[in-house]
């Protein structure tokens, strides 16, 4: 039985995403099986540069600690591998930290440099590929975020040494603001983590400009209060991480997919707001376009949630409006409440229940051709057969989250 869809074969580009432009993975057979009609567009092949998916479900990046100095545990293997023989195809690692002396969180996970990490790197590929599947690291800095607390020098940069804290407590800026030396030796540092990726046989990078780490810190007006031309309009506000792009596209060359995370909101900061409308969106999304990403992770909280007031286009939407390029929506896939929703006041709220509703909306959103991927976090721990689950209409066998699957790494 062939599949039938509402797509054309090649879905549209318009952007200077080149040759990342969304299209369908035509090589590929559809995942026939029994799944429900309301998933089955989440079951339409996918390509994107040389990475070829049987389905639009991808492993969310998420940080699970679990590293001594900085090297990733070899546990790390068979978690990932077990998502892909789950039917996730494309996994993404928590964020790692590049290169650069500030750039790390709090010293728990692992990191994206040094010989050591970069060899438990290339092992958790390696077991990857061998499972099927492909592997993109997330690659962070940190920036105002850095958990001062626990390292020995307690320093953190960013664009004007304002973090989220300082802003809330309407205090001076707590770190220092980024000479130009500071910013060539990020954007090195991220571009050295890009080649080795690439080196070690990864198949993307994610670069981290969201959630109010150090490019987001950039991008937000709040946190972002310089003189020069990194800061201001739009345009200046995504220069740095602009040129971050550029350097990393630079090092793994034209082919190699680069996708970016960004989000609205900031941790601690969850009505933040990088943009206030389409126009700002759409000046701030150019320079990175431009510079090389290939695909926008776009992160919400709720999947389909107006990016702008209580109607119209997610975020993921508005980005593959703006841009042309292919999208990547996300947020409470599978589950019935956001991340970080009152989990500080008490962990067991932070596992939340199984809900479809998010997961028919996400079909919804790919058919409607407002993203191209969806990526999925904690229902992914909790389950790591879960997009199997889905598309073999095994819905009602599918784990819900629990404290010890937000936790372990298994
Ligand atoms: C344990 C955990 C760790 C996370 N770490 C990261 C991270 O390292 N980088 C990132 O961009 N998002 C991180 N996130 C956010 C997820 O990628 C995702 O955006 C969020 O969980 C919402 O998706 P969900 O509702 O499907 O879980 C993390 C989430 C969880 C639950």
């Amino acid at each position: 039985m062939k599949f039938k869809s509402s797509f054309g074969k090649w879905l549209r580009s318009e952007g200077g995403c080149g040759r990342f432009e969304a299209r369908r993975g035509d090589a590929l057979e559809p995942e026939r099986s029994q799944t429900d009609q309301s998933l089955a567009a989440l079951f339409i092949p996918f390509a994107i540069g040389s990475i070829r998916l049987e389905n639009r479900v991808v492993m969310s990046p998420m940080g699970r600690a679990h590293a001594r100095d900085g090297v990733p545990d070899p546990a790390y293997r068979t978690y990932f591998a077990r998502r892909v023989r789950g039917g996730t195809r494309l996994v993404l690692s928590g964020a790692a930290a590049i290169g650069h002396p500030l750039a790390d969180y709090d010293g728990t996970g692992p990191v994206f440099h040094g010989r050591a990490a970069l060899g438990g790197w290339r092992d958790i590929a390696e077991a990857v590929h061998e499972a099927g599947g492909w592997f993109c690291p997330q690659l962070w800095h940190t920036g105002m975020a850095r958990r001062a607390e626990a390292f020995a020098d307690p320093a953190a940069l960013g664009p004007s040494g304002l973090s989220v804290a300082d802003i809330a407590a309407g205090r001076d800026p707590g770190g220092s603001a980024m000479t130009r030396r500071d910013m060539d030796a990020v954007r090195d540092a991220f571009a050295r983590a890009a080649d080795d990726a690439r080196t070690i046989g990864c198949d993307a990078i994610e670069i981290h400009a969201g959630h109010g780490f150090l490019l987001d810190q950039f991008l937000w007006a709040a946190t972002n209060r310089r003189q020069d031309e990194y800061g201001g309009s739009p345009a200046n506000r995504a220069r740095f991480p602009a040129e971050v792009v550029a350097a990393c596209r630079a090092a793994v060359g034209p082919d190699f997919p680069i996708l970016m995370r960004i989000s609205q909101f900031k941790i601690d900061a969850y009505d933040a707001r990088i943009a206030n409308d389409a126009d700002e969106l759409g000046a701030l999304l150019r320079p990175l376009t431009e510079a090389g990403v290939s695909l926008f992770d776009c992160s919400q909280r709720m999947i389909d949630r107006p990016a702008f007031g209580d109607d119209g286009p997610s975020l993921a939407g508005w980005v593959r409006r703006l841009t042309g390029c292919p999208v990547m929506a996300l947020g409470s896939l599978g589950v019935a409440r956001p991340f970080r929703e009152d989990e500080a006041a008490d962990p067991r709220l932070a596992v939340p229940t199984v809900s479809l509703a998010p997961v028919e909306a996400a079909a919804r959103m790919i058919a409607a051709g407002e993203c191209d991927l969806v990526a999925a976090g904690r229902a992914l721990l909790a389950d790591p057969d879960w997009t199997a689950k889905l598309r073999d209409g095994a819905t009602a066998a599918i784990l819900p989250p629990t404290i010890d699957s937000m936790i372990a790494l298994c």
